[in-house]
């Protein structure tokens, strides 16, 4: 994935500026990226913009003094996927009906790389059957064809037409560049904290963000899986293309693991469950009274011991994750024990630059056969990836 090449397309229309977003995006991805863009497109935002972000030369003509003669059939040929956002109806029109009138629709008239365009014009504009049938045209001739997002238009009007989030775009551009080496497999995430209410305005959680599981959902979806996603509470956005299962308590995620869990290949339970909940859940807020209060609390149940239990019945790989302060592989091992594990995600979360809250992490991956693999600080989302190699690879071993 890493250093794969993307030619941006950015056409003349006011989300136009968002395109600046996602090209910072795409680097950030350590993906390689040219941008092409139509004249108008330049009236919107300057080539400058986006020439520093990508720090690739910005093509704008199809001849001229910095521009190579050849690079009209070169661009649309060298990379890897070719994004056209925004995409106005004027483009579609013209990739629709073979025109070449400028850099841009000459490029992809020549193009051998996958084309995802991304419309984003007044509402009206999108729905007029001619763009209709152009981008029904497109997408038989296997053009991707994003969406557009539903709401304020720059225009003025409300309806379909908004660029989607750049993120989004992001996330649909990695899943077109993986290899999906995990198709076929239905991957169940739990990610979060469980929330375990005493009244109706207070409850104990714990400082879980969801970001490892929120980031294994997210590189299993771009490899090709059928992914579900049981989450407790967090401020993220889940993954386009999951099944997404929002819980609030431990016994809301035990019933949704169980309701999902026929025919899962992998099952990792990233979240941090709350072991104990409040014995008894008042149904008004419970009013200051004593100089102390006492809350007696019950066990929840062990949502990964019961897969671990059952699964004979139900055979997948199951990797759980052991947030631990102290004597780290003592405790992760006697889980893995415990919950008939196939692995365990070893997390110090004491480390200021790993566990809860991050956007890094520092792991020790513990094997059912005890063999543990002691992985580098490194990003969420590559520990993800590593996490999901080896789930594969002890999945591909027994079948
Ligand atoms: N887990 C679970 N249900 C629970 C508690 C934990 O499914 N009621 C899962 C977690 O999702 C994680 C693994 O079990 O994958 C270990 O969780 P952790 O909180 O580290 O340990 P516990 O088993 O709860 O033990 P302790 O709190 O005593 O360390």
């Amino acid at each position: 994935m890493k250093g794969k090449k993307i030619l941006l397309g950015v056409t003349g229309g006011i989300a136009a500026y968002k395109a600046a977003e996602l090209v910072r995006l795409l680097v950030k991805a350590d993906l390689r990226v040219e941008v092409a863009m139509t004249e108008s497109a330049t009236w919107f935002v300057g080539p400058l913009t986006f020439e520093t972000l990508s720090g690739n030369k910005v093509i704008t003509r199809t001849f001229g003094r910095a521009e190579t003669p050849r690079d009209h059939i070169r661009c649309g040929q060298d990379s890897d996927l070719i994004i056209i956002a925004p995409a106005t109806a004027n483009i579609i029109g013209k990739i629709a009906h073979g025109i070449g009138d400028d850099f841009l629709s000459t490029c992809l008239l020549a193009a051998t790389a996958k084309i995802l365009l991304c419309p984003a014009m007044n509402d009206r504009m999108f729905l007029n059957p001619a763009v209709q049938d152009n981008l029904d045209l497109l997408k038989k001739r296997g053009v991707l064809v994003m969406a557009p997002d539903s709401g304020d238009l720059a225009c003025g009007s409300d309806g379909p037409g908004r660029l989607p989030d750049p993120a989004d775009i992001l996330e649909r551009a990695l899943i077109l560049l993986s290899e999906p080496d995990l198709a076929g497999l239905k991957v169940m995430v739990t990610a979060g904290p469980t929330t375990e209410h005493m009244d109706p305005v207070r409850f104990i959680t714990n400082r879980s963000s969801g970001k490892m599981g929120y980031a294994l959902a997210r590189a299993a979806v771009q490899r090709g899986a059928e992914v579900v996603l049981i989450s407790g509470p967090t401020t993220l956005k889940p993954p386009t293309g999951i099944t997404f299962c929002p819980i609030n308590t431990a016994q809301e995620m035990k019933a949704a693991v169980l309701d999902h869990r026929s025919g899962c290949h992998i099952i990792i339970k990233a979240a941090a469950v709350s072991d104990y909940r409040p014995k008894e859940t008042f149904d008004q807020k419970l009013k200051k009274g004593a100089a102390t209060l006492s809350l007696e609390m019950v066990r929840n149940p062990d949502i990964l011991a019961l897969l671990g239990e059952t699964k004979k019945d139900h055979p997948s790989i199951l990797v759980g994750f052991a947030a631990e302060t102290e004597n780290l592989l003592q405790n992760a091992q006697k889980k893995i024990n415990a919950k008939h594990l196939d692995m365990i995600v070893a997390n110090d979360v004491s480390r200021k630059d790993a566990g809860f809250q991050t956007d890094t992490n520092a792991v020790k991956i513990i094997y059912g056969d005890g063999r543990v693999e002691d992985l580098p600080l490194m990003a969420k989302i590559d520990v993800a990836h590593l996490i999901l190699d080896r789930a594969k690879a002890l999945k591909d071993n027994i079948s």
